[in-house]
């Protein structure tokens, strides 16, 4: 067997796996996500008992100051994922399929491959419905876990002509449930619902069995993201509507930190608080 070349002494099992979040669905708790890049921040995100540490291609923007996430390449990704799996101990490691790494199956599953073996990541997320079925296929046929991406999809910025909320007339709607229930039939573990409105989202919530994860698609789906640059005010332009800055929130607390703006979120989250009708889209 080959040493892993991430620091496998430090990157230890998560302790939260694909059935930990399923019993969370069934149980009606919500199911914590939130972003990281780098080791002290997955470390920070640990600590608070996130559930799920994403590294989004979102690190284009807010990293690497780009004004899309479409120049992020495979090796950008491979290397924050494995700066997060050094520190990340409990929560589950997901890491984001950047623009074009899985535009056929066998490029899919190379490039999660390299996410699972070379960087520590426990599921790969990628933008996409019904049409990438086969790509869903591919990976869950190896048994790589994934969450398919639906609603609003940054990868596709130029086609969509910008950031938009997805799913608003009825015939949008009916699509995008249909893909949900497809990309659960090709073995997909996990949806994230990206600006889509509240009540679509609930839908889809419904009619599957594996978790759906919400940013800005309102409070019914099983648990919630947001990129933690976001929570913490620190983004580069104007932060989405549905984002909410923890760390302003603070302001007469008695801990005003960054550790306590992210419990602030989590707990948010788990108490059903967070989005409220102030963050809502549609
Ligand atoms: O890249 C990212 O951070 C994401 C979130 C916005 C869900 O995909």
């Amino acid at each position: 067997m080959t040493t892993p070349p991430y620091n496998s002494t430090q990157a230890k099992p998560a302790t939260v796996t694909l059935q930990t979040l399923r019993k969370m669905k069934q149980a009606r708790e919500k199911i914590v996500m939130l972003t990281a890049y780098d080791a002290s921040f997955a470390a920070m995100l640990d600590r608070a008992a996130v559930d799920i540490i994403l590294v989004g291609d979102s690190l284009g923007m807010v990293v690497q100051g780009y004004a899309t996430t479409i120049p992020v390449t495979m090796d950008d990704m491979v290397y924050h994922t494995r700066l997060v799996a050094r520190a990340q101990q409990r929560a589950m490691l997901m890491a984001d399929m950047p623009f074009m790494s899985y535009s056929d199956p066998q490029r899919a599953l190379e490039n999660a491959a390299r996410f699972m073996q070379e960087a520590g990541a426990q599921i790969v997320k990628l933008e996409g419905g019904g049409d990438l079925a086969a790509v869903v296929e591919k990976l869950a046929s190896n048994n790589i876990p994934v969450c398919a991406h639906l609603g609003l999809q940054p990868q596709s910025v130029h086609k969509l002509g910008g950031y938009r909320v997805q799913g608003r007339d009825p015939a949008a709607a009916e699509a995008m449930l249909l893909e949900a229930q497809a990309m659960q039939a090709a073995g997909a573990d996990m949806i994230l619902l990206e600006c889509v409105p509240a009540a679509l989202a609930q839908r889809i919530t419904d009619s599957v069995s594996i978790p759906t994860i919400g940013i800005g698609a309102g409070p019914h789906t099983d648990g919630q993201v947001l990129v933690s640059y976001d929570v913490l005010g620190i983004s580069c332009g104007r932060p989405p509507k549905f984002a909410k800055n923890f760390l302003a929130d603070l302001k007469g607390s008695e801990e005003i930190s960054i550790e306590a703006a992210v419990r602030a979120y989590v707990t948010a989250v788990r108490q059903g608080r967070f989005p409220d009708a102030t963050q809502a889209m549609a």
